[in-house]
C-alpha cells in the first residue's frame, strides 16, 4: 500500500469540509483553535508512520484520552473484568455529556467513552496508580516516543471553570455508590486526561497497540488479543457518540473522537490512523476528518465490513 499517495488523495477529498462546522466553544481554550487546520497521519503495525497537511501540530486530545483510560484500566486489571460491573458496553444514543440515562440506569454509565463512563474509568485509573492523569501521560509519551508531550493547563483550567455538567454526572455516579475516589479529584484527572496535547502522528504512533492486538511499540504485551479485540468493539458501537451507526456506515472502523477535532481510528492487523479538522458536527466528531475516513476506506477497501 503507497500510504502517502492514499492520504494525499483523501486530503484532496476532505479540503472542501475543512471549515464547515463548528470549533468546540463550551470550553473557552478549545474557542481559539482556527477552524482551517487539516492533518491526518497513519502508523503501519511495524511503527513506519505517513502524513499529511498539520499533521505534526498538537491539538487537544479531549475524549480521544477515553480511549487510553480504558486501555491502562483493562492492562492493570490482569483479566479482571471488574470495571465491567461499574460501566457499559452499550451505544446509549444520547449526547456524549447527557444525564438522563443515568438515573434510569441506577448510576451505572452505557459505556466507558460517554463522559460519565469515562469518569468511571479515570476513577478506577486513579484507583489502580494513585495519579490518572499523570500515568495516561507517561503512557502516551512512551507509545509515540515524544517526550515533549504535556497538559495544556490553559484548557485543562478552562475546562474545570465550565465543568458543572461534569461535576453533576460525577456526583450523580457517586450517590449511587459508584466512584471510589472523591469527586474534584476524579474530575480533576478527567480534565488533565483531556487536555494532553498531541499530533495526528503522535496519536496515530500511541495508538498503534489497538491495530497491534495489544502489542507495545517496544514489543512488549499491554494486552491481551481479546482485550485489544474488545477495545476495538467498543470503539466502533460507541466512540463516537450518537454518531456511531452514521460512523460505521460510512467509515466501518473502529474509532475514537474528541471535541478538540481529532478522530483515531483503527484498522486491526494492519495501521492506526489519526485526524485533524477541529470544525465539529453536531454530535461533537470532526466534519472533515468524518469524510477523510470515508474516502481512506473507499479508496483502501479496509473497512471491517
Ligand atoms: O468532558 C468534556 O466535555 C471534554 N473534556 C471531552 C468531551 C469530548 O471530547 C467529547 N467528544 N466528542
Amino acid at each position: 500500500m503507497d500510504y502517502q499517495a492514499v492520504l494525499e488523495e483523501v486530503a484532496a477529498y476532505a479540503r472542501p469540509f475543512v471549515g464547515r462546522g463548528h470549533v468546540a466553544d463550551y470550553i473557552p481554550a478549545l474557542a481559539e483553535v482556527s477552524p482551517d487546520r487539516f492533518g491526518i497521519a497513519v502508523a503501519d503495525i511495524n511503527g513506519e508512520v505517513y502524513g499529511t497537511g498539520d499533521w505534526q501540530v498538537p491539538f487537544s486530545v479531549q475524549s480521544i484520552s477515553k480511549a487510553f483510560s480504558l486501555a491502562l484500566v483493562m492492562a492493570g486489571s490482569h483479566g479482571d473484568d471488574d470495571i465491567w460491573q461499574r460501566v457499559g458496553r452499550e451505544p446509549s444514543g444520547t449526547p456524549f455529556n447527557s444525564l438522563v440515562q443515568l438515573e434510569w440506569e441506577n448510576g451505572i454509565p452505557r459505556n466507558p467513552f460517554i463522559n460519565a463512563g469515562a469518569l468511571v474509568v479515570t476513577d478506577r485509573l486513579l484507583t489502580m496508580t494513585g495519579d490518572a492523569s499523570t500515568s495516561m501521560l507517561e503512557f502516551l509519551q512512551a507509545e509515540s516516543g515524544n517526550a515533549e508531550l504535556a497538559f495544556d493547563q490553559a484548557v485543562a483550567g478552562s475546562e474545570a471553570d465550565h465543568g458543572d455538567r461534569n461535576a453533576a454526572l460525577a456526583h450523580f455516579m457517586a450517590s449511587f455508590g459508584n466512584l471510589e475516589n472523591p469527586v474534584p479529584s476524579v474530575i480533576e484527572h478527567y480534565f488533565w486526561q483531556c487536555s494532553i496535547e498531541m499530533s495526528c502522528r503522535d496519536l496515530a504512533v500511541a495508538g498503534g497497540f489497538l491495530a497491534r492486538h495489544g502489542l507495545r511499540a517496544d514489543g512488549s504485551r499491554l494486552l491481551e488479543a481479546r482485550e485489544a479485540k474488545r477495545i476495538n468493539a467498543v470503539m466502533l458501537t460507541c466512540g463516537t457518540y450518537d454518531a456511531a451507526g452514521e460512523f460505521a456506515y460510512r467509515v466501518g472502523l473502529p474509532a475514537k473522537s474528541g471535541v478538540g477535532g481529532g478522530i483515531v481510528a483503527v484498522v486491526p492487523g494492519r495501521c492506526t490512523l489519526c485526524v485533524w479538522s477541529p470544525g465539529l458536527d453536531a454530535r461533537g466528531n470532526s466534519v472533515a476528518g468524518m469524510a477523510a475516513l470515508d474516502q481512506f476506506t473507499t479508496l483502501t477497501g479496509w473497512s471491517v465490513f
